[in-house]
């Protein structure tokens, strides 16, 4: 894939401040109770693609955000991703012992360690998107409530409840986009919504918009990281690969095959584009962003 140099140097910035601020946000390794904060700093810095972070500050761009109320909405939305990566991990769920090149939380530490990170990780989002400076308050709390539904049983723990639930079965199309949705795409989608009312509230065509493009990132993201489960190796992708068929999982390759689910992120990827039509040159950065998401190697 062939990435402009501008939004390389771009993406470079976000991912820079966004682990310069994740830092600042997080409880000092030093301060005890000191395993659980050196356990919340291990797994949260030092890796990951900042996919949501990125996403946020793309949308806060395009609506005139403060990046400094942004630096908030990304730093929470990944916050709440770390965590639901650290229990995706754990023995009771998909049982992985790497994640983002490193071993996972409950190896490097132990179970409860893993489960009071995740925890933390999850209050902390919300204390964090309390306090992003110089937002409305009636916005805040309406970022507050976008956040805790993208996060719970009507986005990312439902869908997992989902995942969990269908091993061995084989889903409907209906039912497998539906669990990608839930546990990948609301996260995805909140991203960009956070970032956006980072900067002022939207009309609703705007909103309309905004929806339609995170539909298609959110179901494209979760369709890929399927297909690179299938054809990439575990050093590739930091993360233990072919997890899913080991596990008897329904996949997008399980289900319509691995060239049809490229084909189906490559027809999500042009969906993107044509949401953001709206915002014309202006949603530059969403849609590389919407490239990246399906054109990844890792
Ligand atoms: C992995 O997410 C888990 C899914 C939701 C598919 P990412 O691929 O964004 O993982 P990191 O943040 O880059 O490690
Ligand atoms: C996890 O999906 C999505 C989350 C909400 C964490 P996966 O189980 O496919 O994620 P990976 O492949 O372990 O990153
Ligand atoms: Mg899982
Ligand atoms: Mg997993
Ligand atoms: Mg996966």
């Amino acid at each position: 894939m062939s990435m402009p140099a501008d939004f390389r140097a771009w993406m470079q910035d976000v991912q820079a401040r966004t682990e310069d601020a994740l830092g600042r946000f997080l409880p000092p390794a030093g301060a005890a109770p000191a395993k659980l904060h050196e356990a919340m700093r291990y797994t949260t810095l030092g890796g990951g693609k900042r996919v949501r972070p990125l996403l946020a500050h793309a949308a806060g761009e395009l609506f005139g955000a403060d990046p400094a109320a942004v630096a908030h909405a990304a730093c929470a939305v990944e916050m709440i991703h770390v965590y639901s990566l650290v229990h995706d991990d754990m023995p009771c769920m998909d049982d992985d012992a790497l994640r983002r090149g490193k071993p996972t939380v409950h190896v490097a530490y132990d179970e409860a360690t893993a489960l009071l990170a995740g925890d933390a990780l999850q209050a902390q989002a919300f204390e964090v998107l309390a306090n992003a400076p110089g937002v409305a308050p009636a916005r805040q709390v309406a970022m507050l409530r976008l956040l805790a539904e993208a996060a719970g049983t009507k986005g990312m723990c439902g869908g997992q409840a989902i995942d969990l639930d269908s091993v061995g079965l084989s889903l409907t199309l209906e039912q497998l986009e539906r669990m990608h949705q839930l546990k990948t795409g609301a996260m995805l989608r909140v991203s960009v919504l956070l970032g956006a009312l980072a900067g002022r509230d939207l009309a609703p065509h705007e909103l309309e918009a905004l929806a339609a493009y995170s539909r298609a990132i959110g179901l494209a993201f979760q369709v890929v990281d399927d297909v690179l489960d299938a054809t990439e190796d575990s050093a590739t992708l930091g993360k233990t690969a072919g997890k899913d068929a080991a596990a008897n999982k329904p996949t997008y390759v399980s289900i319509l095959g691995l060239e049809p689910s490229k084909a189906l992120a490559e027809q999500l990827r042009r969906q993107a584009h044509e949401a953001l039509a709206p915002f014309g040159e202006q949603a530059l950065r969403l849609r590389e962003l919407a490239d990246l998401i399906v054109q990844r190697k890792a």
